[in-house]
């Protein structure tokens, strides 16, 4: 494809987060937003005032046939991705699926097989990936600063949008899975999952879930929508200094701080035995202020152009969806241990970082930070 080509792009889905994508894909150099899509039609009212010159559609399959679309991107809730993503990529569209990519392992792996064989982009939107700050922090990972990384915990709790057809865990998981799976580089062995489903019958609102992985690693996560405040943190615990990443602080979103415990050599007696805290200074490094959807969106571009595998492909989809098979699978076993896959795994999509960081060389546009859930 022409590196000069504005891409076509189309958006199914414009309830609470398509519309986000529309705003962008009509802001970014490099594309226009080709087509709306949404059963709803009082929804898709609302975007044709914003968009009068839009077409818009309550079929998708109309929409893949009228439009001279090069890339779609699926905004619907996770049980339509499949048929979605598939209709798409059987049309020939670049396609950018939401998270998570689809309902089963099964639907993902169908799902990339038919990308590759008709060589197109398939990213998932695995957005907090895109953000500079847990981009800043793989940084800082890799420039080996934090010593080995023992153990990440993630929380993502509010008050939450209720669903009828996922748990929480499929619901808010998906974004702390992706986002320890890229900065450890490598998936889980095995998983434990609790939840309770407290306000709508055999739909968990809240859960935690643990992460093990071959390499003695851990990682926890705690989901919910039964919550008074919106937490979004995670604090990344290396043998020499920890992160804590809260992403509701508007500025100052990663704290980097040098402490932590040694074991002495037990050369003494019991009694005089003592573990060594060390405490430091903290800082707080400088983020660029970047929406990440923005950053993520023209990921997919630039890669839907060149070709080169995006940052969140369909492998860092599947190996989501594959742990949250394994969490449903332990949350029946009322936490039991549950394997993910049976060999260890390195990712490799997943262990680069990105490159296009800056805003250079976009339209200015309309640049409002989407509220990430
Ligand atoms: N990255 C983030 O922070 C973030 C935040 C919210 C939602 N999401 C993801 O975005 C997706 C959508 O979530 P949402 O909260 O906007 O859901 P939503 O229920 O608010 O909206 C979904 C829309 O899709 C439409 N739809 C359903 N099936 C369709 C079909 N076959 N054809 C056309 N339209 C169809 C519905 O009418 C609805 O308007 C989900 O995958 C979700 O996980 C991501």
């Amino acid at each position: 494809m022409s590196m000069n080509r504005i891409l076509s792009v189309g958006v199914v889905g414009l309830g609470y987060w398509g519309p986000n994508h529309a705003r962008i894909f009509n802001n970014m150099r490099g594309c226009r937003l080709g087509a709306l899509c949404d059963l709803d039609p009082d929804r898709i009212e609302k975007m044709r005032l914003r968009y009068p010159d839009t077409p818009c559609f309550v079929s998708f399959n109309q929409m893949l046939e009228d439009v001279n679309l090069d890339a779609v991107v699926v905004a619907t809730p996770v049980r339509q991705h499949f048929s979605l993503g598939k209709a798409a990529l059987l049309a020939g569209k670049h396609v950018l699926m939401e998270k998570p990519m689809a309902s089963s392992t099964a639907e993902c792996e169908e799902l990339i097989a038919l990308a590759a064989s008709r060589g197109l982009t398939l990213m998932v939107g695995h957005i907090f990936v895109y953000s500079t700050a847990i981009q800043m922090i793989r940084k800082i990972i890799d420039s080996g600063d934090l010593g080995e990384i023992c153990y990440i915990n993630s929380q993502r709790l509010n008050l939450g949008v209720f669903h009828n057809d996922i748990n929480v865990v499929w619901d808010l998981a998906p974004h702390d899975i992706a986002t320890i799976l890229y900065l450890l580089g490598r998936a889980p062995g095995a998983v434990n999952c609790q939840g309770h489903a407290n306000i709508t019958p055999g739909i968990e609102d809240v859960a935690n879930v643990s992460l093990s992985f071959d390499c003695g690693r851990f990682a926890t996560i705690q989901s919910s929508w039964l919550e008074p405040r919106k937490v979004r943190q995670m604090t990344i615990v290396g043998s020499r200094q920890m992160i804590v990443y809260d992403d509701v602080e508007p500025l100052e979103k990663v704290r980097v701080y040098d402490t932590r415990i040694e074991r002495p050599p037990y050369d003494q007696t019991f009694g005089e035995f003592q573990y060594a805290y060390h405490y430091g200074d903290s800082y707080v490094p400088r983020l660029e202020q970047i929406e990440p959807l923005w950053q993520m969106c023209q990921h997919f571009i630039d890669c839907s152009i060149s070709g080169a595998p995006p940052l969140s492909g369909g492998e860092s989809g599947l190996e989501v969806v594959r742990i949250l098979e394994a969490c449903s699978k332990s949350l029946q076993a009322n936490g039991g241990l549950v394997a993910v896959a049976d060999a260890p795994r390195i990712l490799r999509p997943l262990s680069g970082v990105m490159k296009t960081q800056r805003m250079n060389g976009r339209k200015p546009g309309v640049f409002v930070a989407a509220n990430v859930v």
